[in-house]
């Protein structure tokens, strides 16, 4: 399945990064924001994934956000998460760059995560800035307070806000020292995370992608697997490091 140049270059690896999108957890059930199944077919997150729209309605927000968490709550990491979570104890230096707000790398056992666009389990003071990491879901009419008396909202980044500095640069540290970067799920539209590829190739890296189908960078890119992440990632791991997640 895989070339012998993809399986020596990853063998010789020893500073790995990995940037995944929504389409890492969609083999779990949680549906992509574009495409065919994306969420944005069903709903206009602009309207709701902004700070505007949750002071003028808090509770409409929470309640797009708590069917959300509700979904991810019920769905497990899928083969693709648990490949990933494997590949860290491989290498020397692992980083795990995720656009996903699931916490599913966590749950598979990835240690090294950097998440750019936060975690929807978690939530934040709108005052004071606390964040809670709760599963509790909040009845509908009854908005979350903080200690302090502020409003909780998701500790998600939302439209026109910036994600978080100390994490994005750790993120671009990771790819410009990796010598192999992995950009796995993603339509790689949004930026800066679209970025972390290309600078990664910039630093002389090997850059693999994993999708279902082209995107935007996949000609500048080193290779191009297409297929779905939880089928592509448990395979090279068995060729690669002998590793078989269905044994486990
Ligand atoms: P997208 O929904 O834009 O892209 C998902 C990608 O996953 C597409 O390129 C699909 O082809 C691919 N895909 C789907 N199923 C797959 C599978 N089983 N295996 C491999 N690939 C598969 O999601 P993102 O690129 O993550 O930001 O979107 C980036 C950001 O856009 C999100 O983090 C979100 C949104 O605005 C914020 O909310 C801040």
């Amino acid at each position: 399945m895989f070339s012998n140049r993809l399986i020596e270059t990853i063998k010789s690896a020893r500073k790995i990064a990995v940037l995944t999108g929504a389409g890492i957890s969609a083999e779990s059930g949680v549906p992509t924001f574009r495409g065919e199944e994306g969420l944005w077919k069903k709903f206009r997150p602009e309207e709701l994934a902004n700070f505007e729209a949750f002071m003028r309605n808090p509770e409409l927000v929470w309640e797009w956000y708590n069917y959300r968490r509700k979904l991810i709550s019920e769905v497990q990491p899928n083969p693709g998460h648990v490949a990933l979570a494997e590949m860290e104890a491989c290498v020397d230096s692992y980083w795990l760059i995720t656009q996903n707000v699931d916490g599913l790398h966590r749950r598979a056992g990835n240690r090294h995560i950097l998440e750019l666009h936060g975690n929807i389990m978690r939530s934040r003071c709108i005052t004071c800035g606390q964040k809670e990491e709760t599963l509790d879901m909040f009845e509908k009419g009854e908005l979350p307070r903080c200690t302090c008396g502020g409003i909780m909202r998701p500790d998600v980044v939302w439209f026109g806000e910036m994600l978080p500095s100390d994490i994005l640069n750790q993120a671009f540290q990771a790819a410009e020292a990796c010598d192999l970067f992995f950009s796995i799920g993603t339509s790689a539209v949004v930026h800066p995370a679209a970025s972390l590829p290309i600078t990664a190739l910039n630093q002389g890296a090997f850059v693999i992608e994993i999708n279902i189908e082209p995107t935007v960078i996949s000609g500048k890119l080193h290779e191009s697997i297409i297929g779905k992440s939880g089928e592509v990632l448990p395979q090279l791991l068995k060729d690669i490091w002998g590793i078989d997640i269905e044994c486990r």
